[in-house]
């Protein structure tokens, strides 16, 4: 088999915790729940703009990788925004302004389509939404305080790129720099809220702030309930690859995974860069734990030392495997969607995006891991394709052509 991607080194870290072949328990479905997770599809499918982003099938790179399937759920068109961020941090801001004119007793339920008509300006001007970001959740808050009708401040490390920043600034939310990595960024965002009195809208959880996570969450699993009606019939997907950064978006999909499909749930494996594996870090010592230094990986999305609380609770459950990769895998597999074989279409998928292929493809090479993994030729593996060139000038300098130059055609 002439596999399409060349050898990098690869770790793997079984969880002797996660539950196979059994129904969801009632602790995960207390953390997510079902009825949630349905009002957010709901919500969020009533959002002008919203369409269902596509689910690729790349038949050539299953067939050059011995699997099965390879379904590609393509983020990049989402609300124009660049990446799947924008199902969450937008749907907690309005869950945030909801909460709030209830609260004050000016409405009890007030819909989105008012807030975005404006019926409750004067009030919602006066509240103020925080947050850290490498660039993508921030974006999405910002958005959604624009579209919503509140103030907004985001906080970004020092090294996130300046067309980030331009990204979010575009919606009107002020920006400010923190020197030091994203968890000095959530830090400082955390204070300065408290000080001021502003409403953190995060997408990491930790003890005592887990509501407003949650529904950044219970964003992201519009993609799957998305999925499920995409899929070839008969054709549910056996694995999940699932990139994680503080681990909400892996948690997101697999816990709606196991809520949908219970004991046939598909095999969940978790995918971080190698200098940002809190979540590796956390499945070997049994407990969620943060890891040192800079974080420096190209996979900016990903790039996180300190698992998010909620997230670690439902993943400690459900994630079967843990995976890294370093920054040159995903850096070839950028390059291989955007020149794929022939039967396949050219995607424009971000640094932070290609992480779980970059890692079932290295897997599939290796037949130890491979038989780990239960990757076979009958497997049908789900990605999800977080995102697009959400910082172009990145993505052509790493691809060697610019984005707009690939042809991909959505
Ligand atoms: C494009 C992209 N993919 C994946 C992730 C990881 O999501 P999480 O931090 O919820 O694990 C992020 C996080 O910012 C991201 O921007």
């Amino acid at each position: 088999m002439d596999l399409p991607i060349s050898d990098h080194p690869l770790a793997h870290c079984r969880n002797p915790g996660a539950r196979r072949g059994a129904a969801p328990p009632a602790s995960l479905l207390a953390l997510l729940s079902p009825d949630a997770a349905r009002a957010a599809r709901r919500e969020i499918a009533s959002w002008p703009g919203y369409a269902p982003t596509p689910l690729v099938d790349l038949r050539g790179l299953a067939a050059a990788a011995g699997l099965g399937r390879i379904l590609y759920k393509h983020e990049a068109p989402r609300f124009g925004l660049g990446s799947f961020k924008a199902l969450g941090g937008a749907y907690a801001v309005l869950r945030v302004l909801q909460e709030a004119l209830r609260a004050a007793g000016i409405a009890e339920e007030a819909s989105s389509a008012d807030l975005r008509a404006g019926c409750w300006r004067e009030e919602t001007a006066r509240i103020t939404v925080a947050c850290a970001t490498d660039g993508n959740h921030g974006r999405s808050v910002a958005w959604g305080a624009r579209m919503f009708g509140c103030r907004c401040v985001i906080y970004l490390h020092e090294t996130v790129s300046a067309a980030r920043e331009q990204a979010i600034a575009r919606f009107g939310a002020e920006i400010r720099r923190v020197s030091g990595t994203y968890d000095d960024a959530v830090r400082r965002a955390a204070e300065d809220a408290a000080a001021h009195g502003w409403i953190v809208v995060s997408d990491t959880s930790y003890p005592g702030y887990l509501d407003i996570p949650r529904n950044v969450m219970l964003g992201y699993t519009v993609m799957v309930d998305e999925a499920v009606a995409q899929f070839p019939s008969g054709e549910e997907p056996t694995h999940l690859f699932l990139q994680g950064g503080v681990g909400g978006l892996a948690a997101a999909v697999a816990a709606r995974f196991w809520q949908l499909y219970g004991s046939d749930r598909p095999r969940v494996v978790v995918v971080e860069p190698d200098r940002a594996a809190c979540l590796f870090e956390s499945a070997r010592q049994g407990r969620p734990v943060g890891v040192p230094g800079d974080l420096d990986t190209i996979m900016a999305g990903l790039a996180c030392g300190e698992p998010s609380l909620l997230a670690w609770q439902i993943l400690e459950a459900v994630a079967d495997d843990f995976l890294t990769i370093p920054d040159a895998a995903a850096v070839e597999t950028m390059r291989l969607l955007a020149f794929p074989p022939a039967e396949d279409p050219p995607l424009v998928a971000g640094e932070s995006a290609v992480a779980g292929l970059a890692a079932v493809l290295l897997a599939r090479r290796r037949s130890d891991l491979a038989a780990a993994l239960e990757l076979r030729e009958d497997s049908r593996v789900l990605l999800i394709g977080s995102e697009g060139a959400t910082d172009p000038e990145t993505w052509a300098h790493l691809v060697g052509t610019a984005p707009e130059s690939v042809g991909e055609v959505l």
